[in-house]
């Protein structure tokens, strides 16, 4: 797994491991957290190989031995540039990490004739002209604005799984996921769940960039993993791209509204300027991942932002 000391890799790597895998977790902790694996540092199932994907994995390879599944989960995700683990303040990275990272496990996969998934995202459909997207919407992305960085690696990263999937055979499958949040993000990821929790749990003003009246939608991580997991085990995955997250279309107002509430937080609502090429809609078609995996989200926002309100108050 490239990426698993992050946010969503993390719980992949727990999930991975409780099916009894084996896993191998490959990061170089650039916006990940070591805290998110602390519990499996001890488990026999579990290896952390510290080391940047977009160099070559030679090194490295022979102390894996067999592998049967790749997941590339390794990417800095969030477009926050006033947090510090941004892909903005990580632009060179970002497309280093989405072009060599990807070519450098993809030769991993053909020698090891291991499966591959490729985290992608719904920013490949940038500011999109059609809503809900569906898999076949090709996007509207600025090609080198401020978010290019990000969105064109992945879509740069998305080319090369399917030039080598066409080229060479590998089984490969590629997921867009969607916001997600949950339990083990960062504090100070600077993504907008996190930035609204814990500015109300500490009674900070709650920062709306533009009226709020953009919309996202914001899957669980217990249903993300469900999905991913599903996406790289269901037959019949080879080849496919699959969008993964909730179609529950929320305003920002509302989500601000919904995590004052919950805290109970004294805290203001302020607006900022709205950041350059920031998308004014954000909704999954699902009816692809519904068919082909029989999967669908679950948790509600409510009980889902309860949990992750609860995490955050612990840490
Ligand atoms: N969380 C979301 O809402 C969301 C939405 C769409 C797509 N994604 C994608 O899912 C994946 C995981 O996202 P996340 O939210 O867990 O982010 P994250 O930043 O928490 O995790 C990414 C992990 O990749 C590691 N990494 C980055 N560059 C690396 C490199 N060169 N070598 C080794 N490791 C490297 C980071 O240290 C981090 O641990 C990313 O590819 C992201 O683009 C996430």
């Amino acid at each position: 797994m490239a990426g698993g000391g992050g946010f969503i890799g993390s719980h992949l790597c727990k999930k991975l491991i409780d099916e009894g895998n084996m896993v191998y977790c490959l990061d170089n902790f650039i916006t990940g957290n070591k805290n998110n694996i602390i519990s499996l540092m001890d488990n026999p199932n579990f290896k952390l190989i510290e080391h940047d994907l977009s160099t070559p994995l030679d090194v490295i390879k022979d102390r894996i031995g067999e592998a049967h599944y790749l997941f590339h989960l390794a990417s800095p995700a969030s477009p926050n540039q006033k947090s510090e683990r941004s892909y903005i303040n990580f632009p060179i990275e970002t497309l280093l990490v989405n072009s060599y990272g990807t070519h450098n496990l993809l030769l991993l996969a053909k020698e090891k004739n291991a499966k591959f998934l490729l985290a992608s995202t719904s920013e490949v459909y940038g500011n999109p002209v059609l809503s809900p997207q569906p898999e076949t919407y090709f996007g509207n992305v600025n090609p080198n604005g401020i978010r290019s960085v990000y969105d064109e690696g992945k879509r740069f990263s998305e080319a090369m799984t399917f030039a080598f999937h066409r080229k060479f055979g590998v089984d490969a499958r590629i997921i867009r996921i969607f916001n997600t949040y949950g339990p083990f993000m960062q504090k100070d990821d600077g993504r907008v769940v996190t930035a609204f929790i814990n500015q109300a749990i500490s009674n900070l003003p709650m920062t709306i960039f533009g009226s709020g009246n953009q919309t996202r939608s914001f899957c669980y991580v217990e249903d993300m993993i469900e999905g991913i997991m599903k996406a790289m085990f269901t037959a019949g995955t080879d080849g496919e791209v699959i969008n993964l997250g909730n179609p529950d279309e929320r305003s920002i107002l509302e989500i601000a509204t919904m995590v004052k509430e919950m805290v109970g937080s004294q805290s203001e609502i302020v607006h900022e300027t709205l950041p350059e090429d920031d998308p004014t809609k954000r909704k999954p078609d699902i009816t692809k991942a519904t068919n082909l995996l029989q999967w669908s989200p679950k948790v509600t926002l409510e009980e889902g932002l309860k949990k992750t309100i609860e995490h955050f108050r612990n840490v």
